[in-house]
């Protein structure tokens, strides 16, 4: 267990328990219901440098086996994103004479490919063998480990120092945060950045998404945690722009102190979470209060439906839908099935809740009264595509901010 800071070594007060869970993307078969694994998931936040935290955690062994199943390239949305993201780093940093990029956690090449097709020097680092294949097959070059002190060594040893190094909803899963800090100190050319982007604390306590939290999202960040971690290390957050995915997250940008001027919006939001107080104690426990009403609200609706005789599918089987199923302890008596479009989740179970995950095809046949929309982040995508349902006579269910149905 947890209380000492896993950047600062500072105390870490916890906030909110969401009770014993499984790991969010540990998909089961019918016959591995008996042998799974779970935690207690809970988080708290450093007193010192801000930064919110799991208190307890899972080996990375046990989440990122070669069976991991999320892949970056599961819609259309996040392909764009980045893709979008590849191009404007090729147009800005990687510009000059043979530059070198490396991505923390490329998971299946969705943005390291473009950069392959542009001819740049890359390397992905990925622990997961099987996404790291699909990234292979795009024409990636990929290091099958961890990204820690140790290896950024080695990488800067073959391949010399990165223009960027960067990570998408990568760094927040990574507990040895500290040793993989160092390593970006060790990897970074004098004049480069170090880029990530990841769920941002402010969207997730201001727009309560409680279901972010789950084992693999180790870390909460906020301007003010990160501004702290990058001082720690030599290093200055020089950027940090809000961007719209999944829900709304942030990308940081730190350089080597002295080296870049900060753009305007890191002072903004600095003071703009000092004014509303995002890390304050008495902040995160009306955080925490509010998630135990939604809880009791959005089970009082299911078993509501359920007395009237009415049917209720989940949309969607994201990491999230394991944490509020498990938290609410929602099983297949409220909620019959998920139904999801990732061919590797269906005909398998939501760990924990046990929640059949079928193919989308199964939500027409015939609609359900009521769909409960695990993969929030996507409305608009599904909605557009799920018009029949509405037309229909369906009603989508959300729990995010709040219980709400239309
Ligand atoms: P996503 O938000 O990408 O990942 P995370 O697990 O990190 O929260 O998950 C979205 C899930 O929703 C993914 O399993 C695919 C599924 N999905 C559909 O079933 N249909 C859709 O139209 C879309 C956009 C997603
Ligand atoms: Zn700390």
């Amino acid at each position: 267990m947890y209380t000492r800071c896993r950047v600062c070594g500072g105390k870490v007060g916890e906030f909110l328990d969401l009770g014993r869970q499984p790991t969010a993307n540990g998909f089961l078969l019918p016959h591995e219901v008996n042998q799974e694994f779970t935690f207690r998931l809970a988080v708290g936040a450093c007193a010192d440098c801000a930064l919110v935290q799991l208190i307890d955690e899972v080996s990375q062994e046990v989440r990122y086996h070669a069976g991991y199943r999320y892949h970056a390239s599961g819609s259309a949305s996040h392909r764009q994103h980045f893709e979008g993201n590849a191009r404007r780093l090729l147009a800005t940093e990687l510009g000059g004479s043979d530059p070198f990029i490396v991505e923390i956690g490329c998971n299946d090449g969705v943005m390291l490919a473009t950069v392959a097709a542009a001819g740049v020097r890359h390397l992905g680092v990925e622990p997961s063998t099987n996404v790291a294949d699909v990234a292979r097959s795009r024409g990636v070059r990929v290091l099958t480990e961890y990204f820690d002190a140790g290896t950024a060594a080695a990488i800067r040893a073959e391949h010399g120092p990165s223009n960027v190094i960067f990570g998408a909803n990568t760094i927040c899963h990574i507990a040895h945060i500290e040793s993989l800090m160092r390593g970006v100190d060790v990897l970074l050319a004098s004049d480069g950045v170090f880029i990530f982007e990841e769920p941002y604390l402010g969207t997730i306590v201001e727009g309560r998404a409680f279901d972010q939290i789950y084992d693999e999202h180790v870390f909460y960040f906020s301007v003010t945690s990160v501004a702290a971690m990058a001082e720690r290390f030599g290093l200055e957050l020089v950027d940090a722009e809000q961007i719209s995915m999944h829900g709304g997250e942030i990308r940081y940008t730190l350089a080597r102190a002295g080296a870049r001027v900060p753009a305007p919006g890191v002072a903004a939001l600095l003071a703009d979470e000092q004014a509303r107080r995002l890390s304050a104690p008495d902040t995160l426990e009306e955080f925490g209060r509010h998630v135990e009403r939604v809880r009791d609200e959005l089970v009082t609706l299911l078993r509501q439906i359920r007395a009237d005789g009415l049917r209720v599918v989940g949309y969607g089987a994201p990491g999230k839908a394991s944490t509020v199923t498990n938290y609410c302890r929602i099983g297949s008596d409220l909620v019959p099935f998920v139904c999801d479009s990732t061919p590797s989740k269906q005909g398998h179970l939501l760990p924990g809740s046990h929640l059949p995950v079928r193919a989308p095809e199964a939500f027409a046949d015939p609609y359900p009264d009521y769909a409960l929309l695990f993969a929030w982040n996507h409305a608009e995508e599904i909605m557009a595509k799920e018009q029949g349902f509405r037309e229909a006579g369906g009603r989508w269910i959300r729990f995010v901010p709040e219980v709400r149905v239309d």
